[in-house]
């Protein structure tokens, strides 16, 4: 799932690996790395995380100054050594992130005129076919270019021939590839974070880019060969420290910065002097259009679907969201002058930059809420709206979604001014609200973390765990499960809380705790009938509620998280806080892999 390179004059191995644990974060489940020495190439991989493949340097070193390496995230092919990236073949080494789509047919089509894979991968394609046609006496670069008018899929590559130990190859069609500039040395890598102790100079590849790098600079072509001319830029990821601070985890870390990140998302979008929300100029004209479309994955599609609340609500505005993976295939018709918001917190989310790509076409406007400014989803956007959270290192996305909120909140509250259906005293009053969300949150972080922390040593011997809720607080059920079984393996499952008599509610018992996000709302009462429904039967209830909300409730509980009372409005936000931390703790009792859960990736390029 990461990628790096380097061509210069000092030994590259172990600076290699050290830029792969900056993309460690990103998930993955096998390493390696290639350099090519004396004219030959060699390299060393390992199962599991980056240690083993330290050890295994340790063991075995290798020397050259140019190399390549890779942290794969499995696809094609179980997470073995023997399927582990560089991938060799005649005087070629490969490393690959995405799917190559037509590589069953190119497999074929190779083994028939000789070639013997050693992999079950469908990256060891891409080596076969640059070895077959450099036997067939092309040049490295022509090689290069034949092999990619060959493959079709999703593809950030990185090459090098056994022939010319001073030039790494790469090409992008999808997952994000970055050439850094450095003096006398170059980079290349999956992100910026991942370059960032060698250069903050910085030239973004993009779809159907290829490079020719060498140590004095890097040549970018099209597909068709054509030279390319793209700009340097100067990355920030050097300024964020990529640590964790005082923290065990980065999770934990991304989880008490919500705060300050928040405050500092909102400065963006809101005009705190006035009380109103900032003009967003150039961007999507929510007066005029008819509905709203919005899609993403995971975390970020939770987020979205509360924001589809408050732009109904607030903006009188219709929306239509479902999950990428189903959006971009069900053909909705989408009226040309409507708008879609994609909610991506890498902005390289495969899917949802299809479903993108698909409302491009169909002419609406397009908005991207991104945390990742560089990334194709915010350059294919017609309008960005960053959420401005920072790097996010966690797989389990704690501080991306509460900005994602904070960032839709405010985008509905405008949205809702420019249709005439938030009056300027209602958005003042809306305002000031989310204006106080960063102190309360900083309190409420205080407050409930001693009783959470005892809860979550109950909730670790659960087998199954029921999240239930009502308008916003639906959602955030969904993204309490999906936090939970992420990252402590135990399997949850967020309903509406409406919904429990239509089939969960088979499943209570004694054994099965279920979660009640429950602010005092215009939804209370309703939730409290849901819950005495689960009491009646024996369940046992974990209320999350307000002061309002506990003092209201009659009900036994196992335990009672009680939030300050606050407007609906950043009640989604402050809530989250307590099904963040219950699911972290939890984690943390089970023993878990917080920061890397198994079979999880940060940023999933692949359909
Ligand atoms: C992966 C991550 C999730 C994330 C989802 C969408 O599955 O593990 O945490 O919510 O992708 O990612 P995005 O970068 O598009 O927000």
């Amino acid at each position: 799932c990461g990628i790096v390179g380097i061509v210069g004059n000092q030994p590259v191995s172990e600076r290699l690996v050290d830029a792969l644990k900056r993309l460690e974060y990103r998930g993955y489940d096998s390493a390696g790395v290639a350099t090519v020495i004396g004219g030959k190439l060699e390299r060393r991989r390992a199962e599991g995380k980056l240690v083993n493949l330290e050890i295994r340097l340790r063991e075995e070193p290798l020397a050259g100054t140019i190399g390549i390496a890779h942290t794969r995230w499995a696809t094609h092919g179980a997470p073995t050594e023997r399927n582990a990236h560089p991938h060799f073949t005649d005087g070629v080494a490969v490393v690959h992130n995405g799917i190559i789509e037509n590589f069953a047919e190119l497999k074929d089509e190779l083994i028939a005129s000789g070639a013997k894979f050693e992999t079950d991968t469908d990256t060891e394609v891409v080596a076969h076919l640059l070895s077959k046609f450099r036997r067939e006496g092309l040049g490295r670069r022509e090689a290069m270019h034949a092999m990619l008018k060959r493959v079709t899929g999703a593809y950030a590559l990185a090459v090098l021939f056994q022939d010319d130990p001073s030039t790494i190859m790469a090409a992008r069609n999808g997952p994000p590839l970055a050439i850094g500039h450095g003096r006398g040395e170059m980079f290349l890598g999956s992100d910026a974070i991942a370059l960032a102790p060698f250069t903050n100079e910085i030239t973004y590849l993009i779809d159907g880019d290829w490079a020719v790098i060498g140590a004095n600079g890097v040549h970018i072509f099209d597909l068709d060969g054509n030279v390319v001319d793209r700009p340097k830029q100067l990355s920030t990821a050097a300024a964020y420290m990529i640590d964790k601070g005082n923290h065990r985890h980065f999770m934990e870390k991304e989880i008490y910065e919500q705060p300050e990140v928040i405050a500092h998302a909102l400065s963006h979008y809101i005009d705190f002097a006035g009380n109103r929300i900032k003009a967003l100029s150039g961007t999507i004209d929510f007066a005029k259009i008819p509905s709203l479309a919005i899609s993403a994955c995971g975390t970020a599609y939770l987020a979205g679907l509360v924001g589809k609340y408050w732009f109904e609500r607030y903006a009188r505005l219709p929306v239509e969201i479902d999950v990428a993976s189903e959006f971009r295939y069900r053909e909705i018709p989408l009226p040309s002058e409507a708008a879609a918001l994609f909610i991506s917190q890498s902005g390289e989310t495969a899917d949802t930059l299809a479903s993108l790509r698909y409302c491009k076409e169909l002419g609406l406007k397009i908005g991207a809420v991104v945390n990742t400014r560089e990334s194709t989803i915010a350059r294919e956007s017609d309008a960005v709206f960053p959420i401005l959270a920072g790097p996010e290192i966690g797989v389990a996305s704690t501080k991306a979604f509460t900005c994602q909120l904070a960032v839709l909140a405010s985008l509905a509250i405008g949205a809702g001014r420019a249709r005439g259906t938030v009056s300027a005293e209602e958005e003042q009053v809306l305002v000031r609200y989310l204006a106080e969300m960063p102190r309360i949150m900083g309190q409420v972080l205080n407050a409930v973390q001693p009783k959470i922390e005892l809860l979550s040593r109950e909730l670790s011997k659960c087998r199954d765990v029921l999240y239930l809720g009502r308008g916003t607080s639906f959602p955030l059920a969904m993204e309490g499960a999906l936090k939970l079984k992420e990252i402590s393996y135990i399997h949850a499952e967020g309903y509406a809380a409406g919904e429990l008599k239509h089939g969960p509610i088979a499943l209570i018992d004694e054994n099965m705790p279920v979660i009640v996000i429950a602010p005092h709302d215009r939804f209370y009462e309703k939730t409290v009938s849901n819950m005495q429904e689960v009491a009646a039967r024996g369940g046992r209830i974990i209320l999350i509620t307000d002061e309002k909300g506990a003092a209201a409730s009659k009900l036994e509980t196992m335990a009672t998280i009680v939030l300050p009372d606050v407007d609906e409005v950043i009640a989604p936000m402050i809530f989250s806080l307590p099904i963040q931390l219950l699911a972290y703790h939890t984690a943390v009792f089970m023993g878990t892999d917080v920061d890397q859960p198994r079979n999880l990736a940060k940023s999933v390029t692949v359909e």
